[in-house]
């Protein structure tokens, strides 16, 4: 059993690197199977979901080399559009979209139904109704795979019912190859999803926004290898954001970007908290006299309050001097860590705020999350104290880490194989930050 154990009161200082985009770096590999050539993946996190992903790859037949300065070289060549084993796929939600790339290049092919965090139902039907517009034959006979075949991706056009960000990924593998156009509207405007059009376009593809949520991709006939660096991990961004202010830090996060992060920012001007814009980053912790001040957030689809940044901003308002709210709209369920929080001497508590229509406010699915909570209020100012918590998913596991590092007392976290599926070495970048944080491999070794 692996755990952290984590001694908090300990203010993180100084500076630490923000990693490649995990979101980016997942899509990126299943794109490169668009081409014979070497596509060169730069600045990819290692992380695993990252390796679970090029153990797919390599599954499937490409040849892929993992170099230890963060390049991933994919070669498709060799391969086989052949089954992607069900246990493989289910690792990782983001396995769905070689779906798009498979079905784009080979003409067919058979994917487990995704995986990935346990926040919720998380089905594809938005990404498969797409699929079947442009021309794609996709079954699912109950036996955990979708398998999908066309001769001919013909195009057309395809409106999502509601924002996925997967599922316009896929699309756009999808319809690289078709026979003439494809327009999607409203698509998500993540700025991860144009990462990967700046990719598949750098390949020779012709993918564009033409205006707000659409996107017209043209057919070609053949891509190309090429050279990419993958963004900075936004999330990554924030998570080091809220440890430096709730250990009352200071922490400069090198490669953040302001053009990523302006709903945050413009969170943290109203919550009161400070930050300094500099030439190569972000830095982030409060200054004399800042102290934290209660908002209320509604998680939303870009350009809104991203639903990966719920969790830390809840833990942020606990030191805020006052009620908060944060509603969640995008995810049915990812409130799981509040429980862990409240073991913390968190004062938070769940319920149903009133909206008018839930079928079209919420992103989820109602029918999926009509019987969850979906926002909580925060009664601050708490001091949280150490615990024994559980982490059950990637972001409200870090928040938990963060948590314990503000915390008074040591605490000790198991379930961090979540963390390790999105962040890359989190707790030798922390410690050396200052954070006093120890991973342990076995029961019984506290
Ligand atoms: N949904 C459906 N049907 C669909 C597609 C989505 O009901 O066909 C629902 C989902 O269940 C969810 C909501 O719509 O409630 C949003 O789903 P979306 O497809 O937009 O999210 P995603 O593509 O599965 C990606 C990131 C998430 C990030 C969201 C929002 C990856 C691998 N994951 O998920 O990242 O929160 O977009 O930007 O790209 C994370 O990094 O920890 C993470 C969860």
């Amino acid at each position: 059993m692996k755990a952290f154990v984590i001694s908090g009161g300990n203010p993180l200082k100084g500076e630490v690197e923000v990693s490649g985009a995990k979101n980016v770096a997942l899509k990126a590999i299943a794109a490169a199977f668009l081409t014979e050539d070497e596509v060169e993946i730069k600045n990819a996190p290692f992380i695993d979901d990252v390796m679970a992903m090029v153990e797919i790859a390599r599954k499937l037949g490409a040849d892929v080399e993992v170099k230890k300065d963060h390049r991933i070289i994919i070669n498709s060549t060799k391969v086989r559009p052949v089954k992607i084993p069900l246990g493989m796929g289910a690792k990782l939600r983001a396995s769905s979209v070689f779906l798009g790339s498979l079905v784009s290049r080979y003409k067919k092919a058979v994917v487990p139904n995704p995986g990935g965090c346990r926040i919720g139902a998380r089905p594809i039907d938005r990404h498969i109704d797409g699929l079947r517009k442009i021309g794609i034959d996709v079954y699912y006979n109950g036996d955990g795979y979708f398998r999908a075949k066309a001769d001919i991706i013909k195009g057309g056009e395809f409106r999502f019912e509601k924002n996925t960000h997967t599922g316009t990924e896929t699309l756009i593998l999808a319809s690289v190859f078709c026979r003439g156009k494809v327009i999607l509207e409203n698509a998500a405007e993540e700025p991860e999803v144009d990462d990967l059009i700046r990719l598949v376009n750098l390949m020779g593809a012709k993918v564009k926004r033409t205006k707000a949520r659409t996107i017209e991709i043209v057919g070609v006939d053949k891509l190309h290898g090429t050279s990419f660096e993958v963004m900075p991990d936004r999330n990554e961004v924030v998570t080091m954001a809220v440890g430096a202010i709730v250990t009352n830090g200071r922490v400069f996060v090198k490669g953040a970007r302001e053009k990523d992060l302006k709903i945050f920012l413009r969170s943290l001007n109203r919550a009161g908290v400070g930050y300094e814009i500099k030439e190569k980053g972000i830095e982030f912790g409060k200054k004399e006299k800042e102290s934290v001040k209660p908002t209320k957030v509604t998680t939303n689809c870009h350009p809104g309050f991203m639903t990966d940044w719920q969790a830390p901003w809840t833990l942020l308002m606990t030191e805020a001097d006052g009620e908060s709210i944060v509603h969640e709209a995008v995810y049915e369920k990812r409130f799981s860590y509040v429980e862990e929080l409240a073991k913390m001497g968190a004062k938070i508590s769940l319920f149903n705020p009133k909206v008018e229509n839930p079928k079209e406010f919420y992103n989820f699915n109602w029918e999926d999350g009509e019987k969850y909570y979906h926002a909580a209020k925060v009664f601050g100012p708490t001091k949280l104290h150490n615990a024994v918590v559980e982490i059950s998913d990637l972001r409200a596991g870090a928040t938990l880490v963060l948590a314990a590092l503000a915390a008074k007392g040591t605490s000790y976290l198991t379930g961090i194989e979540h963390i390790d599926r999105g962040y890359e070495d989190f707790e030798k970048r922390l410690r050396k930050l200052g954070a006093k944080i120890r991973r342990i491999d076995k029961e019984g070794e506290l």
